[in-house]
């Protein structure tokens, strides 16, 4: 019997991560926060190609958040964090049809590393999860931390006149922002200074890559 139940378990994560992968059930749930923001037709070919550079970044992070969140989603201990994990999942689900939709106005196509993103995130969230519950949410402090400053940077240096694409940047950045403090509310761990510095560097490589590729 309780061979059994380790068995159906197995098989309830190996679907999740199924799900995930291929998106099924993944539903937008709020409308784009670019919807009502003018284009700016004055836009040249030079900045809309950084525009999409940037926001083919943003997208292969939220692919990564998906895969991050359900890792740890799998593995998380308390039924608590399991359910706060997945409504973080759902709104990351959000970013990353947002994401996808200004992407296709800039005429340009998702990163073609998402299935590497996907797969080394979610290996990095179920590591992040067999540590505890608390350590994993701390994980989730310092990622979502790290991606506020990396959305403020590209509030920076997106063109200028695409409000567009700013529109969409600064929803995600006010939910990544509200996904820290709720970690951090729930008990997350502060990470010693050198994983920070190691997600950082991680985080960098994936950043050049998929802006070009
Ligand atoms: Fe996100
Ligand atoms: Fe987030």
């Amino acid at each position: 019997m309780r061979h059994r139940s380790a068995i159906d378990r197995l098989v309830g994560r190996a679907d999740a991560v199924l799900r995930a992968a291929t998106r099924t059930g993944l539903r937008q749930q709020r409308p784009y926060p670019a919807a009502d923001v003018p284009d700016e037709p004055s836009l040249d070919a030079a900045a809309r190609r950084h525009a999409a550079g940037l926001m083919r970044v943003n997208h292969a992070g939220e692919v990564c958040a998906q895969a991050l969140y359900v890792g740890q989603g799998l593995l998380a201990r308390n039924a608590r964090t399991e359910a706060a994990l997945k409504q973080a999942a759902r709104e990351e689900g959000d970013h990353l049809f947002w994401c996808e939709r200004r992407l296709a106005e800039l005429d340009a196509r998702p990163s073609r590393l998402n299935p590497a993103w996907f797969t080394g995130a979610l290996a990095i969230g179920a590591a992040a999860a067999l540590l505890g519950d608390r350590v994993s949410l701390g994980f989730v402090e310092e990622t979502e931390r790290q991606v506020v400053r990396h959305l403020d940077g590209h509030m920076a240096s997106l063109p200028a006149g695409d409000e567009r694409s700013r529109a969409v940047v600064r929803a995600m950045r006010e939910d990544e922002a509200r996904h820290a403090g709720d970690a951090a509310a729930r008990g997350a761990v502060r990470l010693p200074r050198f994983v920070q510095a190691l997600m950082a560097r991680q985080a960098r490589v994936m950043t050049t890559l998929a802006y070009r590729l």
